[in-house]
């Protein structure tokens, strides 16, 4: 997704920008730009392509010595890639400067009203649009002119804003798109994410929608639409920098991937008191969990992955119907959603678009809702009734790996903590059960082990052009995560299915050399997955089996596949966090042979904050 940066202070901005704009390239991008004051002036400089072109066309900001400026880094949404559609975008009289993340909905109406007020447009941006309003807004006072021009605006937007008259002031507007205010004594920062603030420091203000913010180098004032003074604690962010860089490993994932245990054990731990579960204050009595009737856990990619491995859970702990669905799915289904339904909504960003609208889309037909995320502050966390904190800390690469593996930690956490409560399982088996889920990072540490074997296996799999990820119930669940895994880092297309479902079609692809993951660790079904492996092998396919060690069905059919990797055994409703791991090794690995853009894969974004 697009990247904001905005700096005041007492050292030229464009340095402090240009690294700031280089810690938020893992967003995704397409172009880049920086505006700062000149003779009066605002100067733009902003080029499409890598952040390097920008930083060569400015000789990396030496000789600019404007201690003030914004940035952006564009992923496009409305016009192409371009210089002319990079941001910062100018009004007419070039007295403002903007640059924007999120989308303008109503843009096109605003442009044709500009445009019959005699406005001409130099870009096919939705953000050009706020430039020239601000302009046509303008009544000499900014932030009224600011306050004017965001409340002719729909939809999502974050924005930074220069006015030329008042130079080295920076302004910026949130609204359901992420920005933050970074304090330190040499200058102040607004970005849309927290490693963009690390180098000049951790002292971060998190701002809500509707808000406006002036930052002058010794100031930080933050209003609301009316310009009422709001007054904001300031955060003090723990991460260390390396905690947002690669720490050694060639990649961020492969770092993710390794430090899941870690973020396993720093999401579960706090939780876990006295033997019991507490959801940091979210508590849902016997009487109010009996009065949901239906549960729906809604998310996008790997986070509705997430979801279909908690409708297996936490319908198998609480008996309450759970229906995991996809968000731009749910927000358009006028779904049967009311206040006997709790909505359970997933996101590691807290940003993606439709998530966010299908939870308002929740709250607006009076559901109880629930989000799990894993950014603090972030618009969803905003939104949301009760809201519980993966804390897989920041995660850079595209594919996820250890926010997922946290999500689906909260969702057994839940889960247990509803059954309890229902009483619908006595307390051996809850006791038995928050024993193996404090387990999991242990258990995740000896599945992290199979890397070399797999990495060896990858060098076999890395030319194929199709996979295939076969399993059942929560074998299934995971498929769907593992087929995702490859296909987004490797491009190699690839499918899940559920192995009973193989018959029904797909299995007419397969033939010679065909390559088939089959995830068996669930225990009641592995004679039925057996078959499915043996319906595929006698069709031609190479088969991977992923299953539980010291299995001795699996150890008497090792002769019908090709390969096998076994990982450690944890109660049945808990393994997805185990089998996952070497299914994200294999993407890992596979692409890696394939010399592809691991941490940043062409066409995706960490953050789909548009439709
Ligand atoms: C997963 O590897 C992808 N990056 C993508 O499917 C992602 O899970 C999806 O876009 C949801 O993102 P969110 O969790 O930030 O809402």
């Amino acid at each position: 997704m697009c990247g904001i940066v905005g700096f005041t202070g007492l050292k030229p901005a464009a340095p402090v920008l240009l690294q700031g704009l280089e810690r938020l390239e893992y967003r995704g991008y397409d172009s880049a730009g920086i505006a700062v004051f000149k003779n009066h002036k605002i100067s733009v400089k902003k080029s499409e392509g890598r952040l390097k072109t920008l930083c060569d066309l400015i000789d990396n900001g030496n000789g600019m010595d404007s201690t003030a400026g914004i940035g952006h880094t564009r992923w496009a949404t409305h016009g192409k890639p371009s210089d002319v559609n990079a941001h910062p975008h100018k009004s007419q009289n070039g007295k403002f400067a903007v640059v924007h993340n999120g989308i303008i909905e109503n843009y096109a109406a605003l442009k044709n009203m500009l445009i019959e007020h005699g406005y001409t447009f130099v870009s096919e941006t939705d953000t050009e649009v706020v430039a020239h309003l601000l302009q046509f807004n303008d009544d000499g006072d900014m932030l009224s002119t600011i306050s004017k021009t965001i409340r002719q605006l729909e939809g999502s937007y974050a924005l930074g804003i220069l006015n030329a008259e008042l130079p080295g002031d920076v302004y910026a507007v949130r609204c359901a798109s992420p920005l933050l205010v970074g304090v330190a004594d040499e200058g102040n920062m607004i970005a849309s994410d927290i490693p963009a603030i690390l180098p000049l420091t951790r002292k971060i203000l998190y701002l809500n929608d509707n808000e406006i913010v002036r930052l002058t180098a010794k100031k930080v004032e933050i209003f609301d639409l009316d310009l009422n003074p709001l007054f904001r604690e300031i955060t003090t962010i723990t991460w260390d920098i390396s905690a947002a860089e690669k720490g050694g490993y060639e990649h961020f994932m492969i770092k993710e991937i390794m430090e899941q245990p870690k973020a396993l054990s720093d999401t579960i731990a706090p939780r876990i008191k006295d033997g019991d579960i507490q959801l940091d204050g979210v508590s849902f009595d016997k009487e109010t969990l009996q009065k949901f009737k239906r549960i729906h856990i809604v998310a996008c990619g790997s986070a509705y992955h997430v979801g279909v491995v908690g409708k297996y859970v936490i319908e198998e702990l609480t008996r309450i119907p759970v229906i995991a669905e996809i968000a731009s799915e749910f927000r358009y289904n006028n779904p049967i959603v009311d206040e006997q339904t709790l909505v359970i909504i997933i996101s590691q960003s807290g940003e993606t678009a439709d998530t966010l609208a299908a939870l308002k889309e929740a709250r607006k037909r009076g559901a109880t809702t629930l989000s799990i995320v894993n950014v603090v502050g972030s618009s969803i966390a905003n939104a949301s009734e009760h809201v519980l904190y993966t804390w897989a800390g920041p995660e850079i690469s595209v594919a996820t790996t250890k926010a997922y593996s946290t999500q689906l930690a909260m969702i057994y956490l839940i889960g247990l903590k509803f059954a309890k409560e229902l009483g619908t399982i006595d307390s051996a088996a809850f006791s038995e059960m928050l024993d193996a889920i404090k387990a999991l990072p242990e258990k995740a540490q000896t599945a992290l082990q199979t890397a070399p074997e797999i990495e060896t296996l990858a060098q076999r799999y890395a030319y194929l052009e199709h996979a295939y990820f076969i399993g059942r119930n929560l074998d299934y669940a995971v498929a769907l995560e593992a087929s995702l895994k490859l296909k987004e880092v490797s491009y190699i297309h690839s499918e899940a299915y559920a192995a009973g479902e193989l018959k029904h079609g797909t299995i007419s692809l397969i033939e010679d050399g065909t390559f088939v993951v089959a995830l068996s660790c669930c225990k009641q079904l592995q004679m039925k997955t057996m078959s499915n492996i043996v319906e595929v092998k006698s069709r031609g396919a190479e088969v991977l089996l992923i299953a539980c060690e010291n299995e001795p069905f699996i150890e008497n059919h090792l002769k019908d596949v090709d390969h096998a990797i076994t990982v450690p055994s944890t109660h049945p409703l808990f393994m997805p966090s185990i089998e996952v791991i070497p299914m994200q090794l294999l993407g890992y690995y596979i692409a890696k042979a394939r010399n592809c853009d691991i941490d940043k894969p062409k066409n995706l974004a960490k953050s789909v904050t548009v439709e």
